[in-house]
């Protein structure tokens, strides 16, 4: 197993711990925030954006503070969860309504958050490096983000 994998590995255990016996959504984002944050090299942001109508609403995260709203299907987020796929941008000066809430973002990665088959939202990461995610990235923290939408209450 790669490293990266076995990060991830370790992330999803450390999730299951602080999810357990608490199922409030904003409360276990705010630890999943402060996790990523704590745990994963090279962030420069690391939260959650909700759907609420046709907008993402800005959730618990880390970092500095941020965009409020962005419409589904705009942006790296609105992109996610309009798709309800992971969106990787190596370089997000070349992703087409890249929305920059921090001008030192050069890539980046949001999975959206799925229950019942729609999307709730996207939990997204930003680096300061071009190139930072991969597609284990990917896998790693649409795991994470399943984790979450299981162990909460809807909102
Ligand atoms: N860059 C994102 C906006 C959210 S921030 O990165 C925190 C986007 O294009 O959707």
């Amino acid at each position: 197993m790669t490293a990266k994998r076995e990060l991830y590995e370790e992330l999803a255990r450390q999730a299951r711990g602080l999810f357990a016996g608490e199922r409030d959504a904003v409360a276990n984002a705010a630890n999943l925030s402060a996790l990523l944050w704590q745990t994963l090299p090279d962030l420069n942001w690391a939260g959650f954006y909700f759907l609420k109508g046709r907008e993402l609403v800005l959730g618990p995260f880390q970092g500095k503070p941020a965009c409020v709203r962005i419409a589904l299907g705009k942006g790296v987020c609105g992109t996610a969860a309009a798709s309800a796929k992971t969106v990787l941008v190596p370089d997000v000066h070349r992703f087409a309504g890249h929305i920059a809430c921090d001008a030192a973002s050069n890539s980046e990665l949001a999975a959206p958050l799925i229950a019942d088959g729609r999307a709730l939202g996207v939990l997204d990461l930003d680096s300061p490096l071009f190139g930072r995610f991969d597609a284990e990235d990917g896998a790693g923290i649409e795991a994470l983000a399943r984790l979450w939408a299981r162990a909460s209450d809807r909102f």
